[in-house]
């Protein structure tokens, strides 16, 4: 599956308390922000953080971006007003709704149902704004297959390490790093689980935050991990881990180039003018038609992310 939607590489957290953060988010070089009412707002702040993401989707510009909201989470006593609020007075302006610490289908069916009711209410396209399902304790992963089929809305899997790590006592405060004491990547399985529940039912797999932030070595040690495993972008939380992120989740420009060739040769190899041959040469390389699924899947990234060729394909003489 290639599962390509909207560009979501870099991610930028943006805190709704913030009328000066929210200004200067629209200014970076971010594929997708979220303005976030949950955790990055303290309980007392949410009303007025409610206000200040409206005005900021209404008023700026977030030209070239995907605009999301992160809601509380369902146990909240904020997550109702935090959605009709929000739908209510910038639905127009708004690509996601975030829904954190999701345990079980039924909190995205919850969702999915309010955004419908309230679409219905504005007039606004039903089924247009799409929700994003944070992955954050263990109920969450282990119900991950069913939450990433409980609504056509749902748009990516995002994995929250913070609250994750938490949740399953995990010895380590290094929040998106490696474990000394751990002979492996602790995330591995989190990740894995993940992308398959994610692949299975063509939705997005997005990694989560890396929280030293002026350590970007260590900020692309982390993203370099889970985009070599097929993630298709991370959280970031500074500017300064933006260009990483646009980075790291592009495909090389080799890779592109070499991706666009195998869909160029295999597509001559297997018409009648190249012989209608099913395992083929590119060079000193064999590429069949599996080689063609995993070119596809490079091509479509690299595109997406505005890379452009730089060598093209000549079929060799018969
Ligand atoms: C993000 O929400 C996290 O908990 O890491
Ligand atoms: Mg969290």
């Amino acid at each position: 599956m290639t599962t390509v939607g909207r560009a979501r590489r870099s991610c930028l957290a943006v805190p709704g308390s913030s009328p000066k953060m929210l200004g200067k988010a629209q200014g970076l070089p971010a594929d997708m922000v979220f303005l976030d009412l949950e955790d990055a707002v303290a309980p007392g702040a949410k009303p007025d953080a409610r206000k200040n993401v409206v005005a900021a989707l209404n008023e700026g510009d977030w030209q070239g971006k995907t605009r999301a909201v992160r809601v509380n989470d369902v146990t909240s006593p904020w997550t109702y007003r935090d959605v009709i609020e929000v739908v209510e007075g910038a639905g127009s302006h708004l690509d996601c709704v975030m829904l954190p610490k999701v345990q079980n289908a039924s909190h995205v069916e919850w969702l999915d149902l309010t955004l419908t009711q309230l679409e219905r209410s504005l007039g606004l396209p039903v089924g247009r704004i799409g929700i994003e399902a944070q992955i954050e304790n263990a109920a969450g992963l282990v119900n991950v297959d069913a939450i990433a089929a409980a609504s056509p809305r749902l748009e990516t899997l995002v994995f929250g390490p913070a609250d994750f790590m938490a949740s399953i006592n995990m010895r380590s405060l290094v929040v998106g790093g490696l474990v000394p004491q751990y002979p492996g990547d602790p995330y591995h399985y989190i990740l894995m689980r993940i992308l398959m529940a994610a692949r299975t039912h063509d939705r997005q797999a997005i990694d989560g935050p890396y929280l030293q932030i002026r350590d970007v070595d260590g900020f692309r040690e982390s993203a370099g991990r889970s985009a070599a495993l097929g993630f298709d972008g991370k959280w970031v939380l500074h500017p300064g881990q933006i260009e990483a992120a646009n980075e790291v989740y592009s495909p090389r420009q080799d890779d592109y180039d070499h991706a666009e060739l195998i869909l160029d040769a295999y597509a001559h190899h297997t018409s009648d003018a190249g012989g209608r041959r099913g395992a083929v040469m590119l060079g000193d390389e064999m590429i069949d038609e599996a080689s063609r699924k995993m070119a596809l899947v490079i091509a479509a990234k690299g595109r997406a992310a505005g890379l452009r060729r730089t060598r093209s394909f000549t079929p060799a003489p018969e």
